[in-house]
Parts: structure tokens; C-alpha cells; sequence
């Protein structure tokens, strides 16, 4: 019996300690997981309209050229529309004097636009002034 009380006595103990020594754990996104999603701040584009600011210099090879203009009214990219070939298309980029599409988003046997190039920002981003999430260490291998 005596043996049962001492059992129960420090089992009471361990819960009460446990209590009070409980922190709660804070999420790296600051929120709790059952939350909902919090939309990110809207930041403005660092770069203006097109035509008004210089390219940015690459960091690799094979890099997609970061986008150095601003991109608000250029989001209409559906199956028949694209913003973005208004200026860089073949068609249009020496009137709008605008860099030309690079020759990889070419067909090599047929010479026609390659499809599969039509997302243009899923490979350019447009860029925005904004703290790193993260330390950055990476070294391009463009001198
Ligand atoms: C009104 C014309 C126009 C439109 C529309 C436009 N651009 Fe541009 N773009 C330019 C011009 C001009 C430059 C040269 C830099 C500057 O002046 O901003 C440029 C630069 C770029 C560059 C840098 C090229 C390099 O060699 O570094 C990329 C990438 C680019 N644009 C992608 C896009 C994408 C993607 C879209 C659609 C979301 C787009 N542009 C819409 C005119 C345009
Ligand atoms: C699959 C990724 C990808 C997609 C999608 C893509 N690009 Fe590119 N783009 C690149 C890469 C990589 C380069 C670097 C040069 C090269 O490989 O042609 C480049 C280069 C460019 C350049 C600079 C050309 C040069 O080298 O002087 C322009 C302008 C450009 N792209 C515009 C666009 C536009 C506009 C679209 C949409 C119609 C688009 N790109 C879609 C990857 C992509």
C-alpha cells in the first residue's frame, strides 16, 4: 500500500513540474499549423517600365536573366495571349527595342518558338528589394 501511495505521490509530482516548466512551441512561420496561410507582403518592383534601366548582370552560365524591369501590367499570359513576346517576340523586339528572345526559346529543326518557353516567368522573376530568408553563400561563375 505504502509502496502505491509513494508511486502515485511522485507520479503527481512529475505532472506538476511538467506543467509548470511547459513552454509552448512556436512554429518557424509564426503561426499555429491549423492557421491559415497569411498572404505575403506586396512589395513594389525595384525595377520601372521597360526601356528605363540597364540588364542585370548574370551570376552562371546557362542563368536565366533576372527580369530587371517592372512587370504589373504585363501578367497576361494565356493560351492566346502573351505580353511578353509583344516586346521580346521575334516579331516585335527591334521596333520595341527590347533584348531579343535568347536562341535556346527556339525550335533548332523548324525555327519556331518553343512552346514550352510560353510561361516566361517560370524561369524569369521580376525583382523586388527584399530581406533574405536565408544566408546566402553562392558564388556565380561569371567573373
Ligand atoms: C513594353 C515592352 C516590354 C514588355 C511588355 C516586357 N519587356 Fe522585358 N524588357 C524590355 C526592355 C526594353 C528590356 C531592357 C531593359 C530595360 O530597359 O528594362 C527588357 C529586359 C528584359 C529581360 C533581361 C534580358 C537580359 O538580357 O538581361 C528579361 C529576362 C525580360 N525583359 C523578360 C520579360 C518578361 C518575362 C516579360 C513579361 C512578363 C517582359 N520582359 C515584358 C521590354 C519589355
Ligand atoms: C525554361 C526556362 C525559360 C523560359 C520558360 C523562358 N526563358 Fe528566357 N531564358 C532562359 C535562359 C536559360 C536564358 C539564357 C540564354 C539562353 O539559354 O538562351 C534566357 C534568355 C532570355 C533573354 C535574353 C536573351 C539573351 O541571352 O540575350 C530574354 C530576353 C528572354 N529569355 C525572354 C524570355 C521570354 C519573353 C520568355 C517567355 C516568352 C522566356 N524568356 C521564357 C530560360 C527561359
Amino acid at each position: 500500500m505504502n509502496k502505491t501511495i509513494t508511486i502515485l505521490v511522485a507520479s503527481l509530482l512529475t505532472v506538476i513540474v511538467g506543467c509548470a516548466s511547459y513552454e509552448p512551441l512556436v512554429s518557424m512561420r509564426g503561426a499555429d499549423v491549423a492557421a491559415a496561410d497569411k498572404a505575403p507582403a506586396t512589395l513594389a518592383y525595384v525595377g520601372k517600365r521597360p526601356g528605363t534601366q540597364p540588364v542585370v548582370a548574370r551570376t552562371f552560365s546557362t542563368q536565366p536573366p533576372v527580369i530587371p524591369h517592372a512587370v504589373d501590367n504585363f501578367d497576361e499570359v494565356s493560351l492566346t495571349e502573351n505580353q511578353c513576346m509583344d516586346c521580346h517576340g521575334p516579331a516585335n523586339y527591334v521596333k520595341k527595342n527590347s533584348p531579343k528572345l535568347g536562341d535556346s526559346h527556339f525550335v533548332a529543326a523548324t525555327k519556331a518558338f518553343d512552346a514550352s518557353r510560353h510561361v516566361c516567368t517560370s524561369c524569369h522573376v521580376a525583382q523586388v528589394d527584399a530581406p533574405a530568408l536565408v544566408e546566402n553563400r553562392f558564388i556565380g561563375n561569371i567573373k
